[in-house]
This record gives structure tokens, C-alpha cells and sequence, in this order.
């Protein structure tokens, strides 16, 4: 990751926008002076061209000849990743400041201003923005995800605990990792946890790590996640999967800022960032006792909820056109016809941004001719209502009740399926095939339960 303190990177682009030209000169001499690759523009128009050639960073005056800063921050928020803005303003207002940041500002400097605090800022802000990292490529083109993706960056730069929230798919791991992208803990650890794709009896020594002989099989000492999250971000996905027992102890972590590892009687100070995220409704799952209301309200210091697919259509076309180029790689990507636009716009996604990916990757694997056609898309008739079985179907939609209680056999089962595919990959380290033959199944038939039932390809625990 490279900053402006690491030599052997590029510098972080920053664009200044401010017409008057003493403040620019100025701006623009300690900022390059400070390790900033500086880029200056005196109005929105030349702004706006400077920003085309890339951004890590934004500074904008509010008042402009052509326009305002808010203009500048539009445009900064098109790119993907968008840039953090930091706007400057001599007639600071209190409505002013709050609609810019309501619109993605990152910050707003009231003139005059101290460069030292700015240049922090800006140090801070840019930190592991190397061009390439993981935490480019979130697509937010709609308000709503322009909203959370500033609130992110925003949450970024304190320590606060941030709960993601959002249907399956809308993207919780992308923001969490873009949070410990944008904090200054981005170079290290960002440990990822699925507390769902972890046998119950292996989370408490996985997360808290244990003592050689602190049970069969523990044969040496072992840090725990938490602790390898040291310095950096511990993401606990799908949270409410974890026992509650469990959910008590870790919630003493975070009051102490301590580990006790399974077996030991002393306590390990740790420093991490905590991010976690689940797609239940929260207040459902605390009202059913699957999340502890104390660990809520510890967590929760920062609420994210990621909007799905179908109530931000603005973000359909951009992603899909992220999708396209990903998967294209080498070739030109192949381009999508209008009737092809129409259907992703029109359709439900209720798999949000994960079913629109695996939409457009199966649609450039199999598409005819030079472009994607609505036909390759290949997308199922919308039923109008959760479909049980085909006696269910038959049934009008009066008959509420049997269908929630055959949805609800079928969700157990599901459920079951699940947990018996996941504790298999588990024993077999996650090697695929092993599974698939433990289990009786082919490779092929693991692969699309593995894609039905919303497992995880890759083992549980990732430390990137
Ligand atoms: N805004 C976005 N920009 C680019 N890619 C995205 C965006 N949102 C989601 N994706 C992609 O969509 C897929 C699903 O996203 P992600 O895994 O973050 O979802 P999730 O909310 O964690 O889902 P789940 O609850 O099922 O774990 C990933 O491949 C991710 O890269
Ligand atoms: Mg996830």
C-alpha cells in the first residue's frame, strides 16, 4: 500500500479546484512539497476534465465561476471508486455543509484553514490508495449507495465499530472492506469470519485462539482470528450465526479490549477494528435472541444498510458494466444491446449484485455474436409470489398460511443440507472434491449446491 510517506509508490493524485489563483499557487506548492502529485484547475469545467484523468483525492472551493463544489463532488462521486472530496468554503453554513455531506462530501474546511490539518487529512484519506487495491471497484452511481459508501469513508477514519446491514448480495463484504481500505489500519490484516461457515464447536478457539492441551486435538498453541486481526480489521460476517454464549464473550473482547484464549487464564491485550454484518432484520433477530442486545448496541456505534439492487436501478447499468470488463479481460467486453438493458433494468434481483455478476459472467460465457442480447441473459419469468411446490402454485395467493409453512419445511431442509455441506467441506480442509466424494455427489452437483445454498467457495476464514 502506498502513501505519500512510502517512496517507493506513486505519489496520491490530488485535483484542487479553486479559482482564486493565490490560494491555488498555494495550495498547490505544499501540497506537492508535502509528497501530493498536485493537479489544478480555477474552474468546474477544467475540474470536471481533470477528474477524467483520475483522482485519490479532491479539494474544492464551494464558490466557483461556472458552478459550485457540489458540481465538482457530482462529478467526483461518478467515478468508480469515487475519490474522498474535501470541500473549502469562505461563507461556511451549517445547510451548505450538511447538504455536501449528505452528497458524499468526505469533509468540509471552513477558510481559513490550517494546511497542516489538510495535509493530514489528505495523508490520511489516500493511505493505501495505490491504484490497484482491493477496495477499488465499488460501483455507487444511486444516491442511496453514494450515501453509504461516504458514510463508510467517513466511519473509516475513527475507530468506531460499523454494522453492516443488507439483504444477501448487496454487497456487505465489499464495504467492509473498503472501511479497512480507507482506515489508517488499511496495510495491516483485514481478517474476514464467517461465523455461518464455522461448526459451532471450532468458532470459540478459531476466534479466540486456545492453549496447546486446552482440548483433543489442540496439540500447539493457536493465536486465534481476532488476535491475527491484530493492527487491523476484524470482519465478523453473518453475526447472528453465532452462538449467543459466544456472542457474550466477545462482546467482553470489545468492552476490554482483551482475549482470553480457550484454555488459558490470562488475558491478551488485542487491538482491533471490528466490522461485522448480517442479513436478517436486526430487530427480528433480537427479538428472537439470536443477537445479544448488549452486543448490538456495542457494535452498532455505526449503522450501514446496504440498499437492495431493485431499490437503487441507477447502480444496474454501472455495475453491469463493471461485470462485463471483469469478465471479459483480455478480449474488448462485449456490449450490451438495448433490449438487454431493458431486461437488467426491469428485473427483481432479488440475489441483488451477486445474482447481477453471475448473470453477466454466465452471459459472456455463453453469448452469441458480438453483443449480449436480453436472450442471453437468460433470465427466469418473475414469479409474482414466493412459489412453494407445484400443488402450491396451483393455490391463489388466499392460501398465505400453507404457503409460509411449506416455504418454512422447505427452509428447515434447506438449512440441514446446509449445515451437513458445510461441516463435510470443513473436515475435508475445504479441498472440494474430497467433499464431493465424501458426500456422494459429483464435483458439478457440490458446485451448484454450494451456489443454491449460499456457501461459500472459499474457506471461512481469510486473511488478506
Ligand atoms: N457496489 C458494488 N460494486 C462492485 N461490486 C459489487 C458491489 N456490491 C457487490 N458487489 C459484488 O457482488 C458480489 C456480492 O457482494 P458481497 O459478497 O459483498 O455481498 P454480501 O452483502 O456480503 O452478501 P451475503 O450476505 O450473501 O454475504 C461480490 O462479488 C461483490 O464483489
Ligand atoms: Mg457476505
Amino acid at each position: 500500500m502506498s502513501g505519500p510517506d512510502d517512496v517507493s509508490g506513486t505519489p496520491p493524485r490530488v485535483v484542487v479546484v479553486e479559482d482564486r489563483r493565490s490560494m491555488r499557487e498555494m495550495l498547490t506548492k505544499t501540497l506537492t512539497l508535502e509528497g501530493f502529485e498536485v493537479v489544478a484547475a480555477a474552474t468546474v469545467a477544467d475540474g470536471r476534465a481533470k477528474l477524467a484523468g483520475g483522482a485519490d483525492a479532491v479539494v474544492a472551493d464551494l464558490r466557483l465561476p461556472d458552478g459550485t463544489g457540489l458540481d465538482i463532488l457530482d462529478a467526483a462521486c461518478a467515478l468508480s471508486p469515487a475519490p474522498p472530496v474535501v470541500l473549502m468554503t469562505a461563507y461556511g453554513s451549517v445547510d451548505v455543509a450538511v447538504e455536501a455531506m449528505r452528497r458524499g462530501a468526505t469533509d468540509f474546511l471552513c477558510k481559513p484553514f490550517d494546511t497542516v490539518a489538510l495535509v493530514e487529512r489528505l495523508r490520511a484519506l489516500t493511505r493505501g490508495n495505490d491504484g490497484g487495491g482491493s477496495d477499488d471497484g465499488v460501483v455507487a452511481v444511486s444516491t442511496a449507495m453514494r450515501e453509504v459508501v461516504a458514510r463508510a469513508r467517513q466511519a473509516a477514519m475513527s475507530e468506531v465499530p460499523v454494522l453492516l446491514t443488507g439483504e444477501s448480495g448487496t454487497g456487505k463484504e465489499v464495504v467492509a472492506r473498503l472501511i479497512h481500505a480507507a482506515s489508517p489500519r488499511a496495510a495491516a490484516p483485514f481478517v474476514a469470519v464467517n461465523c455461518a461457515a464455522l461448526p459451532a464447536h471450532l468458532v470459540e478457539s478459531e476466534l479466540f485462539g486456545h492453549v496447546r492441551g486446552a482440548f483433543t486435538g489442540a496439540e500447539r498453541d493457536r493465536v486465534g482470528l481476532i488476535r491475527e486481526a491484530a493492527g487491523g480489521t476484524l470482519f465478523l460476517d453473518e453475526l447472528t450465526e453465532m452462538a449467543t454464549e459466544l456472542q457474550s464473550k466477545l462482546l467482553r473482547v470489545l468492552q476490554e479490549g482483551q482475549v482470553t484464549p480457550v484454555g488459558s487464564s490470562r488475558s491478551v491485550a488485542v487491538d482491533v477494528r471490528y466490522v461485522a454484518a448480517t442479513n436478517r432484520d436486526l430487530e427480528a433477530a433480537i427479538a428472537a435472541g439470536e443477537l445479544r442486545e448488549d452486543l448490538f448496541y456495542r457494535l452498532a456505534v455505526v449503522v450501514l444498510r446496504l440498499p437492495p439492487l431493485r431499490e437503487r436501478p441507477e447502480d444496474i447499468l454501472p455495475l453491469a458494466g463493471r461485470f462485463l470488463a471483469q469478465a471479459g479481460e483480455a478480449r474488448p467486453a462485449p456490449e450490451l444491446t438495448e433490449a438487454a438493458r431493458q431486461a437488467l433494468l426491469t428485473y427483481p434481483w432479488r440475489g441483488n449484485v451477486r445474482e447481477l455478476k453471475n448473470c453477466i459472467e454466465r452471459a459472456t460465457l455463453f453469448h452469441h455474436g458480438e453483443t449480449i442480447d436480453a436472450a442471453d441473459l437468460d433470465l427466469a419469468p418473475v414469479a409474482p409470489f414466493p412459489v412453494a411446490s407445484s400443488s402450491e402454485t396451483a393455490r391463489s395467493s388466499e392460501t398465505a398460511p400453507a404457503t409460509t409453512l411449506a416455504e418454512a419445511g422447505q427452509r428447515a431442509a434447506r438449512e440441514t443440507e446446509r449445515r451437513l455441506i458445510l461441516e463435510t467441506l470443513h473436515r475435508q480442509r475445504w479441498n472440494k472434491r474430497a467433499a464431493a466424494r465424501a458426500l456422494g455427489v459429483s464435483y458439478k452437483t457440490l458446485f451448484n449446491k454450494l451456489r443454491d445454498l449460499d456457501i461459500p467457495k472459499q474457506p471461512p476464514r481469510q486473511v488478506t
